[in-house]
């Protein structure tokens, strides 16, 4: 069989729609292309309205291929799947499989008996309370081809009902891995030749936290997965900031091969506003642990997610959000305007923002972000750093080979060398010597490793 994975939204998505793809291939399925493939999966996600309706548009156009052959069908994952469920089946007819994330562990069995029987129709809708291990198919090679980073599932779900978020809904409750598994993963990728793992999580911090989860916090599992011999670089999200531990903190300064990045979402500068999008951390208490990383990693990059147009957001409120991005110095940011998901408790908040008027607000935070990632970088020029090297860079010119890679924060890092071929998945080590709208450009300094 010949399958087609198509992905909407975070990290998550990417890495379940590769874990399945791997499955897949361990049945002897292959990927191909759109053109050829007898099965499409799409990957959804529906945290906010946009991502939403592309699915639907995507399956639409999909509709042309698997007109072909009625043999040829569709299968529908993730968020999107978990909402709408068997609805599916009635929009779309070629639509065989639906699978929540809940659901995925069983998706690769399901699609083998669709694909051998004579029409059949399943839902994988329903959520279970502790996280079930997914096989661990035999090709532990990663995401890139000739890339040495991995992705480690840490936990599934969410508990925090933040008042706009659609997440505990679809994902379900938090149920945290067992650590041993994790760090027995961690420890296979690394000899099997991976350098950098980044674990993820919906809420990392109150990992080992819920009715799953052996006790072990998330610290102790962070110092764990470090320890392992070889494994150069390690990264984790997503982190909720009232669940960020001291350890956690201290972590970075601690461990020299965590990465001095955090992504750390505050998503309003307003107490008020906090409060109402029950986040339960004020201002005070994100910018305490902000000093507190600052503290431990002094080059650290912070970079986070933000709403505008909350419901009952008023000007002064958004003043607030656009102080914070100040005062932190976010060397990037997400940013989205509220969009109303169903079943949410925002939902009935009122008053609703002026559309036009949270555009409008959207439009002043980026533009000051842009300006404050633009001095991130500038005054990134002359700093010494490594560069991890993912692969060729987009823009090739002169004699020399362009190489993309990133540096620990996990910043795009271009650097001509000699070398056109084989340096994937190599240190090398650079100096910036420019900086881009929003990339670096280094020079090697010294041998690759
Ligand atoms: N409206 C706008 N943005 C949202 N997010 C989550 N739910 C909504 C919503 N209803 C944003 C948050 C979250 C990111 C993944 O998406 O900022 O951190
Ligand atoms: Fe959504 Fe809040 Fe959970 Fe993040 S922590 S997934 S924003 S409910």
């Amino acid at each position: 069989m010949k399958f087609h994975i198509t992905t909407f939204g975070c990290q998550m998505n990417v890495h379940d729609s590769d874990w399945l793809a791997r499955a897949l291939e361990s049945r002897g399925w292959q990927a191909a292309s759109e053109d050829e493939a007898q099965v499409y999966i799409v990957n959804t996600c529906s945290v906010r309205d946009k991502p939403e309706q592309k699915v639907y548009s995507e399956l639409g156009r999909i509709g042309a291929h698997l007109e072909r052959d009625e043999n040829v069908f569709a299968a529908v994952g993730g968020c999107v799947a978990q909402q709408v469920g068997r609805g599916f089946f009635e929009r779309f007819p070629h639509v065989r499989l639906v699978f929540g994330s809940d659901g995925i562990a069983g998706a690769p069995n399901a699609l083998e008996r669709i694909a051998g029987g004579d029409g059949e129709r399943i839902a994988l809708l329903d959520f279970i309370s502790v996280y079930e291990e997914r096989e661990r198919p035999e090709e532990r090679t990663v995401s890139l081809p000739g890339s040495r980073q991995a992705f480690v599932n840490i936990m599934q779900g969410c508990d925090n009902f933040c008042a706009y978020c659609i997440v505990p809904y679809t994902r379900g409750r938090q149920k945290s891995r067992n650590p041993d598994a994790v760090v027995d993963e961690c420890r296979a990728l690394v000899e099997a030749g991976v350098r950098e793992i980044t674990l993820l999580g919906q809420n990392v911090n109150s990992f080992g936290m819920d009715k799953g989860g052996t006790g072990d916090s998330f610290a102790d599992l962070l110092f764990r997965v470090a320890a392992i011999d070889g494994l150069d670089r390690l990264r984790f999200t997503t982190s909720h900031p009232k669940d960020i531990a001291p350890e956690v903190i201290r972590a970075f300064g601690e461990l020299e091969n965590i990465c001095p990045s955090l992504h750390l979402p505050l998503q309003s500068g307003s107490d008020a506003v906090l409060k109402a999008m029950r986040r339960k951390y004020t201002r005070g208490r994100y910018l305490d642990i902000v000093d507190g990383l600052k503290a431990a990693r002094p080059d650290i990059s912070l970079t986070t997610d933000l709403i505008v147009g909350f419901p009952g957001e008023t000007e002064a409120d958004f003043q607030g959000t656009l102080e914070m991005v100040e005062r932190v110095g976010y060397e990037s940011s997400f940013s989205f305007k509220y969009s109303d998901r169903p079943g949410v408790a925002a939902v009935n908040m009122e008053p609703k923002v002026d559309p036009q008027e949270a555009s409008e607000r959207l439009m002043r935070l980026q533009t000051l972000q842009n300006s404050i990632t633009r001095k991130c970088l500038k005054n990134l020029e002359g700093v010494h750093s490594v560069a991890f090297i993912e692969g060729l860079s987009r823009m090739q010119d002169g004699e020399a080979t362009w190489w993309k890679g990133r540096d620990p924060a996990g910043r795009i890092i271009n650097v001509a060398m000699e070398q056109s071929e084989g340096l994937e998945g190599f240190m090398v080590p650079v100096t910036v010597v420019e900086a881009k709208k929003h990339s670096l450009v280094g020079q090697r300094n010294g041998e690759p490793w």
